[in-house]
Formats: C-alpha cells, sequence, structure tokens
C-alpha cells in the first residue's frame, strides 16, 4: 500500500471515530439527558452488586490484569491500551460479559499520542485557546483512532513552584490564563474524539517544597480566588470526568475529601460525571494515616464521592463486603455506577461499533499531523532576550555552528508523558537547521560539547574550535526530559551539570550567540543570561522540534510566546509569582526592613507574561468604555496596537486589574483577559477585552463571591509590567452565591 493510500484510510477512519463520539451538548439536550437517564435506570436495575462495583475498576494493562475479569463484567475500565489489537481483545470480551457495558479504555494523552505536540506548559506560552484546542485534538484524534476513549488530561494544577516537576503538564502559575486553557484543551480532546479526565483535584500543584506528593495548605478563600478556577472552567468546558490528587489538603488527602469532591464539584458546581482515584490513591490513604486496612481506604474514598477506583482493586475486593455489612449504603454505590454509565452513554460508547483491530498507529505521525505539531511549536517560543537584535540569524552568515546535546536529541525532544511517541519519528534541532540552511546556501557543523546531563565535557574543545570556524553559533542545552515530570522534582534549578561553564567559553569566542533552551521548567541561567545575548526557551517542541525551531531562528517567523510563570533569578526565590498579594513593607531598595532577601533580589529574572519579538508593538488610544459598573455587567477596555517594526509578528494583549482598597488584600496584579493578535508591519488593531464583573470580585471561605464597591485600576500591554490606563469604579458591593456564578471573559478583535 503506498504511503498516501494509507493517509487516506487514516482520514476516512478519523472520520468515523469523530462521528461516532460525542452526544451533541446543546439543543436536544433534554431530550437526550432523559433517555440517558432512562437506559442508566434500566441498566442499573439489571445489575448484580458485584458488576455495579466492577464499573467502578479501572485496571491498567499488564499485571494485575485478568483478561477474564473482563467478560464476567469485573473490569469497567481499563487504561494504558495502546493498540487496537488489545482495545478490540478487551471490547470482544465485554461484548461476551452478561450486560455487555463497554468498557473506557483510558491513557494518559497529554501532547499527543504518536505525534508530540509541545509539552503543556510550553503550549501555554502560546497563549491561544487556538492553539491549544489544536494540539488536544490532534492528540485525541491519534489516540482514538486506534481506540483509546478517554484520557487522564488535561492537568488543571495551577503551580507557582517550578521545583515541581509536574509543572510542565499545566499552565503555569496564572488562574486566568489556565481557567481558558484548561477549557480550550477539554473541547479539543472532545472533538479528536476522547472524553477528558480533569486532574488532579486539587491543590496538588502547591506541594509544599515543591516536592511532588508532599502535603499542601490552601485556605478555602485562596482554592475558590486561585487554584480552583480552572477545575470550574473544565466542568463547564464538558469535562466527563475528574481525577482526586495524591496530596493531602490541608490535613484531608483529596482522595477521601468530601468538601472537595461532594461539596465543591458536584453540589457547587453542578458535576454529574465520575471521579476517578489516581494510581492507588486509595490504598495511599492508609499511607496518609487516615485509613487502617484496604476496606477502610475503599470507604473512605467511595463515601467522600471517589467513583472509581484506579489500579487499587480495593473497590472490587472490598465495597461488596461493606455495603453487605452496612457500613456503605447500596445507594451510594449506585450513584457512582451511575455516574459512570452515564458517561459511557453520552461518549456514545453502547452506539459504537468495536475498533478494527488491524489498525494501527503508524498511519502517524502524517503530512497534516507534522503541518500541526510544527505550527503549534513555534507558537509557543519565547523570546526572553535578544541583544543587539542578535537573532534572526542575519542572511550574511555562510557557515553556522549547532552545538549542545540537545540539538540531537530525538528521545529528549519529545519531553516527557510522550504516550506513542518514537524517538524515530521525531525531527532534530540539528536536522531542522540543516534543512534550513541548506536552502540559505549556509553549512552547517555540529558537536555535542557535553553528553546531556553535561557532565563529560571532554567534547568541549572541539566545540570551541567548531564555533570559532563559523560565523553564528546557535547553542542548544537544558534540562533532559528525565528531569522534567511526574516525580521529577528538582531542588536546584540552575543549568544541570557543567552547562554554565560551556556556555561561557562559548560566548568567550565572541562570534554571535543564540541560546535555545530546552526544559520543562525555568532554569536558572544566572552569568548565562549576561554573558550569551539571545535566549528563544523551546520548552519540549515535540516531534518536529526542527522545523519549528528552524522557522523561529531564521526569521521565518516571529517568536510569539509569553511567559505563562514567572522566571526566577534563583532557586531560593521561589515559589514566586506576579500575582502576589501586597505587604506592609513594600521594597525598597536602600532599606533592609522592606520585603527582600540581602543576598538575592527580589525581582525574577523575566516576568510573567513576557516574550520579545523580532518586530516592536505600540499600544495607544487605550479607553475604558464604562467608568461605573453595575452588577451583570462587564468591564470593557479597547486598546489600539500598532507594528511598528520591520516584521510581521503576533502580540498577546494582556489586561490587569488591581483592587487596591478592599476588605482583604487583594493581588498586585491579575490577568483578566488576554487576545493574540496577528500584525503586519505598519499595520494598526483596536482590540477589545472584556471583563465580566463578577471577576473582579473574590471569594469567601464558603465558595460565595463579594464584589465590593471602590474602585479598580486598569493595567493594559504585553506583559504583566502593562501600564496603568485608568480606573474603572463598581458601583455597589454584591454578593454571588456559589452555584449562580457564571462568569467568563471574553475578547474581540477589530481591523
Ligand atoms: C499520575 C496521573 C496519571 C496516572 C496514570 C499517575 O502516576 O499521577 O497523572 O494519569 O498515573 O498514568
Amino acid at each position: 500500500m503506498r504511503l498516501s493510500d494509507v493517509h487516506g484510510l487514516a482520514r476516512l477512519a478519523l472520520a468515523a471515530v469523530l462521528t461516532a463520539s460525542f452526544v451533541p451538548q446543546t439543543g436536544a439536550r433534554e431530550t437526550t439527558d432523559q433517555s440517558i437517564e432512562r437506559r442508566v435506570d434500566e441498566l442499573l436495575g439489571q445489575m448484580t452488586l458485584e458488576e455495579k462495583v466492577g464499573q467502578l475498576n479501572l485496571v491498567s494493562h499488564g499485571p494485575p490484569l485478568r483478561w477474564e475479569d473482563i467478560s464476567e463484567g469485573k473490569t469497567g475500565a481499563l487504561l494504558n491500551f495502546n493498540s487496537a489489537q488489545d482495545v478490540a481483545r478487551a471490547q470482544a470480551l465485554a461484548r461476551q460479559s452478561r450486560l455487555k457495558i463497554p468498557p473506557l479504555f483510558g491513557l494518559d494523552v497529554l501532547h499527543g499520542f504518536r505525534t508530540q505536540f509541545p509539552l503543556p506548559l510550553g503550549e501555554a506560552a502560546a497563549f491561544s485557546p487556538r492553539v491549544s484546542r489544536m494540539a488536544s485534538e490532534w492528540g485525541a484524534k491519534e489516540a482514538a483512532y486506534i481506540g483509546v476513549n478517554w484520557t487522564f488530561a488535561p492537568m488543571a494544577d495551577l503551580s507557582r513552584d517550578s521545583r515541581w516537576g509536574r509543572i510542565v503538564e499545566g499552565f503555569g502559575e496564572d488562574p486566568h490564563l489556565g481557567s481558558v486553557l484548561t477549557a480550550a484543551r477539554v473541547e479539543g480532546f472532545r472533538q479528536g474524539g476522547l472524553a477528558a479526565s480533569t486532574k488532579h483535584f486539587a491543590g496538588y500543584g502547591a506541594p509544599q517544597g515543591g516536592r511532588d506528593y508532599d502535603t499542601t495548605y490552601i485556605p478555602r478563600a485562596e482554592m475558590y480566588d486561585t487554584y480552583l478556577p480552572p477545575f470550574r472552567a473544565a466542568v463547564e468546558a464538558g469535562s466527563a470526568s475528574f481525577m482526586a490528587a495524591f496530596n493531602a489538603l490541608n490535613g484531608e488527602p483529596s482522595t477521601a475529601n468530601s468538601w472537595l469532591l461532594t461539596d465543591v464539584l458536584r453540589r457547587q458546581w453542578g458535576f454529574d460525571g465520575f471521579v476517578t482515584s489516581d494510581w492507588v490513591g486509595i490504598g495511599e490513604l492508609i499511607n496518609h494515616g487516615i485509613a487502617a486496612d484496604g476496606a477502610e481506604a475503599a470507604r473512605k474514598a467511595i463515601l467522600a464521592g471517589v467513583d472509581m477506583d484506579m489500579m487499587g482493586l480495593l473497590y472490587i475486593k472490598h465495597l461488596p463486603d461493606e455495603v453487605r455489612a452496612g457500613r456503605v449504603p447500596e445507594s451510594v454505590v449506585d450513584e457512582s455506577v451511575r455516574r459512570v454509565l452515564r458517561t459511557k452513554f453520552r461518549m456514545g460508547l453502547f452506539d459504537r461499533p468495536d475498533i478494527d483491530p488491524s489498525r494501527v498507529d503508524s498511519v502517524f505521525p502524517s503530512p497534516e499531523s507534522r503541518q500541526a505539531a510544527r505550527e503549534v511549536a513555534r507558537e509557543t517560543f519565547v523570546l526572553l532576550q535578544n541583544r543587539g537584535d542578535v537573532l534572526p540569524v542575519p542572511a550574511s552568515a555562510r557557515s553556522i555552528a549547532v552545538i549542545g546535546p540537545l540539538a540531537d536529541a530525538p528521545h529528549d525532544q519529545m519531553g516527557p508523558h510522550a504516550a506513542r511517541g518514537h524517538k524515530e519519528d521525531s525531527v532534530t534541532i540539528l536536522e531542522g537547521i540543516r534543512r534550513r540552511a541548506k536552502d540559505a546556501g549556509m553549512t552547517v557543523r555540529h558537536a555535542p560539547a557535553c553528553d546531556l546531563f553535561c557532565r563529560d565535557t571532554s567534547g568541549l574543545q572541539a566545540a570551541l574550535d567548531v564555533a570559532k570556524q563559523s560565523d553564528f553559533v546557535v547553542a542548544v542545552f537544558g534540562e533532559p526530559q528525565e528531569l522534567s515530570g511526574e516525580a521529577a522534582s528538582r531542588a536546584y534549578l540552575e543549568l544541570n551539570g557543567k552547562q554554565i561553564e560551556v556556555l561561557e567559553e562559548l560566548a568567550k569566542t565572541g562570534k554571535p550567540i543564540a541560546l535555545v533552551l530546552l526544559g520543562g521548567r525555568p532554569q536558572v541561567l544566572g552569568r548565562v543570561a549576561e554573558r550569551i545575548p539571545a535566549i528563544l526557551m523551546a520548552w519540549y517542541p515535540g516531534t518536529e522540534a526542527g522545523p519549528a525551531v528552524a522557522d523561529v531562528l531564521f526569521g521565518d517567523v516571529s517568536p510569539s510566546g509569553k511567559l505563562p510563570l514567572t522566571w526566577p533569578r534563583a532557586t531560593a526565590q521561589l515559589p514566586l509569582y506576579y500575582n502576589r498579594l501586597p505587604t506592609g513593607r513594600p521594597t525598597l531598595d536602600n532599606n533592609r526592613f522592606t520585603l527582600q532577601y540581602i543576598d538575592e533580589g527580589i525581582a525574577p529574572l523575566y516576568p510573567f507574561g513576557w516574550g520579545l519579538s523580532y518586530t516592536q508593538f505600540a499600544y495607544s488610544d487605550a479607553a475604558i468604555a464604562q467608568k461605573r459598573l453595575e452588577q451583570g455587567e462587564a468591564l470593557e477596555v479597547t486598546v489600539s496596537v500598532t507594528n511598528t517594526g520591520k516584521r510581521e509578528g503576533q502580540e498577546v494583549v494582556q489586561l490587569y486589574t488591581r483592587d487596591p482598597v478592599a476588605s482583604r488584600s487583594r493581588p498586585l496584579r491579575e490577568l483578566k483577559a488576554f487576545e493574540k493578535i496577528a500584525l503586519k508591519p505598519g499595520e494598526t488593531k483596536r482590540v477589545t477585552l472584556r471583563v465580566p464583573v463578577e471577576s473582579l470580585g473574590f471569594h469567601l471561605d464558603d465558595g460565595t463571591t463579594l464584589v465590593e464597591e471602590g474602585a479598580i485600576q486598569v493595567f493594559v500591554g504585553g506583559s504583566s509590567l502593562a501600564e496603568r490606563i485608568g480606573d474603572a469604579e463598581i458601583a455597589k458591593t454584591f454578593r454571588i452565591p456559589p452555584m449562580e456564578r457564571r462568569a467568563s471573559a471574553s475578547t474581540s478583535v477589530a481591523q
């Protein structure tokens, strides 16, 4: 079969997957909902207690899975099924079961399936729901093609501490950006044919000391203001399920936290899908010290609102006895099963044919998925600095030295959590530069200088020789992927190994030099920020890293990413974030009795929202539409943005607010709306940003939103350093109890 035939077939199959995916959420919703509830009740009425609990049992491929459990109705959900053959086998077994309930097939599809897109933190730097939707849709389409129907994503955990390795899986530090992008990801997954399981509910991104799995203390009002909004956005975007977090929140493990799982998620937000535990999370309640044994752990988890047991096998083992002994009401089990079945009906699983076992994921990456991965990746690169306009690589350069181990690292460029990513599919940064340089008649020489961890620098001299013989040096360094992701918290965020030394030696050659930095978090750059004039943060760009990096290095596309988090100068500054509260002692340079360290600056190296372009943007004529806002209205700000440079570019127009006098200290700045726009040289666009007035308030411990009368300062610009453009005023104080709040910012652009 020719390659084009394979792609044609893949497209047809994708179309089938997409049309079969989800019941529409609008229009005939009432009728559809009623018919689903009827079917759920009918089914539930026929189930034995063991069959019910079987629907709550989620087991991974490999041990301890007993395939016969599927045909006996004891395993209603499966994870880590990576091939159509295995999915089809499990589906056939489920069809042999008494009630023929189709299984869920879950997988961590975070940033692609076979084609790898940038890691979520990098994708967040695009500041573009369109880009997030597109990346998630592709990952979903590829996974759905071989029968996966459920993803353990998006991760909606906000984090202000880059020591935490999993910061790479999220959107960074801002609740507004996080809410917009989490919703976009949920929608993208759905469009691609996967139900989302938004995780990890909740507070997992704020472990003490940045240590993965460690305990978290967050006051309830702060949960509502900062950590919960992205999860709420996921509910509103139609996330089919949620995953409980590993951590204890204020002393109560999330996996048995009825405030989170029942009061907030179900009662206040009206979520009617299901919640799964994380991997053996229910069993870990014993380690947390709130359960004496598996039976107690299972009981506490289900009573708190965890419907499904991932890999613990505790529900299947203990719940029937717990029910028979009267310690867990059967109605609680019924409600959990109802949530799971409802979701399966909504996903259309009962009406979908089984997967064709001959499907293989090697039909991907396709030319289309590669193109999409390249487009997404180049939107995510953040130009942190560019002194003397070193970048883009000048057309006059005849030779380029590509130095560094990550330039030729097909595995590492995919980043952690790479699902079915194959390094053989990767186009390396070296290869991308080679292809592009060839077109421009430039020669390329490569020297790694050191190993991936930069411990062995025996290659340094060779690298310096190559640099000296070349007109331009591109250095590619950073974090190998093993240092990022789950269980990869770091105490030292300095460029690892001897990278600083190597980069300083390269800078001493006097050649124009740009650093392309890879990694899943900001890294402490130390002297490198002074010695290397141009630094491009490329995160983990994925399969098409090479072409995407080359597009930006050579100036075919201007960089347009903005930092989704604050970039520290020193690890010891963490946690560090822009939307901090004021103090009674604001920082004064020559007064040590103000907020500061005596041995380190208080400011970050690069602020939240920061990122340069190859062109420049000027903001003018900013106007606030109405100065007095009543309940139900929106703050509306209009501003003109002009491309004053000589190249095309994209700018992320950002709106921040501050409530300077309130009954409680309020953050110095909060992002409330943003819009990414493209501008040709000389072009001006007028951008309108809207913020519902309810979003200008804050929460009380019970989830009530309080919007207080008084002035609100408004700032607009291209980063969190945005300038103040004036004030608006909230006319009268009002309160909104939890169930009534429906607020989302919206924006529009006019030419
Ligand atoms: C992680 C989850 C993930 C699960 C299944 C756990 O270790 O915390 O985020 O979805 O494994 O792979």
